[in-house]
């Protein structure tokens, strides 16, 4: 694992923005892997700021987002549909037929799940896939277990995750879903290229416990580890209690 360290989330941000941007002029076409969450929105507005810049052509890029919520229509504020449109979608050129969200309200989850794979191979895997990380040590929604789950798949939310995404419901945490489709830990890591990029402080401890050297299914970001090509980008807070590593 590379580690990179930043003076500020903001400095992060731009940082990864370019990083992105890079990447997106050697391959027009690239397959980049998106997550949602708070840490994601100042790299969203990087990106929207390069777009806007013409440092950035997101017209060939296609997008796979992480998870989304089991109940909550892709055209509800509350979804991550919406998060994404509102913080990149409707401020870039991406074309709408090459972003791909899983559909919370699917008919049959297990065929939406299957359906998302499908579309993963279709585009040739993902080249990028940008990670968050909870405060559980979960990636997209592959939640601490004494198990994971290799492919996307419906999973139940820890109280930590429905804590951490009450921002999007009016922070009352018992209108979070229980439940959520995800990518699992085989698709994450059948990417070509990972950058996890975490910021704050109240992310140091997990930090540590990721890159710290063991692999546990409790931190599921711990399995990154065995992945040839991780990047991880933190702000000085998230490295902060790194050197015990
Ligand atoms: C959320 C998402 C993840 C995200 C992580 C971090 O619940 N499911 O994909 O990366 O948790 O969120 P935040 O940046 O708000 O801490």
């Amino acid at each position: 694992m590379k580690i990179q360290i930043f003076p500020s989330p903001s400095a992060a941000a731009r940082a990864l923005a370019r990083e992105i941007a890079r990447s997106v002029s050697r391959n027009p076409r690239l397959v980049v892997g998106l997550p949602t969450g708070r840490t994601s929105i100042p790299l969203y507005a990087e990106l929207v700021a390069l777009c806007r810049s013409r440092e950035i052509d997101f017209s060939k890029v296609t997008t796979f987002n992480l998870d989304e919520f089991v109940g909550v229509p892709p055209d509800d504020p509350r979804s991550y549909h919406a998060f994404m449109r509102r913080h990149l979608f409707d401020h870039v050129n991406l074309s709408a037929h090459r972003t791909h969200l899983l559909n919370g309200v699917a008919r049959n989850m297990a065929d939406e799940c299957a359906r998302f794979e499908r579309a993963i191979d279709r585009a040739g895997g993902i080249d990028l896939m940008v990670l968050g990380l909870g405060r559980n040590g979960h990636i997209g929604f592959n939640e601490p277990d004494r198990s994971l789950v290799t492919h996307t798949h419906r999973t139940r939310l820890s109280a930590s995750s429905r804590r951490a995404n009450a921002f999007l419901f009016g922070h009352r945490v018992l209108r979070v879903p229980h439940e959520a489709l995800s990518m699992g830990m085989g698709t994450i890591l059948r990417s070509r290229r990972i950058v996890l990029f975490v910021t704050g402080r109240s992310k140091a401890h997990t930090v540590e416990r990721v890159i710290g050297g063991r692999l546990t299914t409790r931190v599921p970001a711990s399995l990154l580890q065995l992945h040839r090509d991780v990047d991880v980008w933190l702000d000085e807070a998230a490295a902060s209690l790194m050197s015990s590593s």
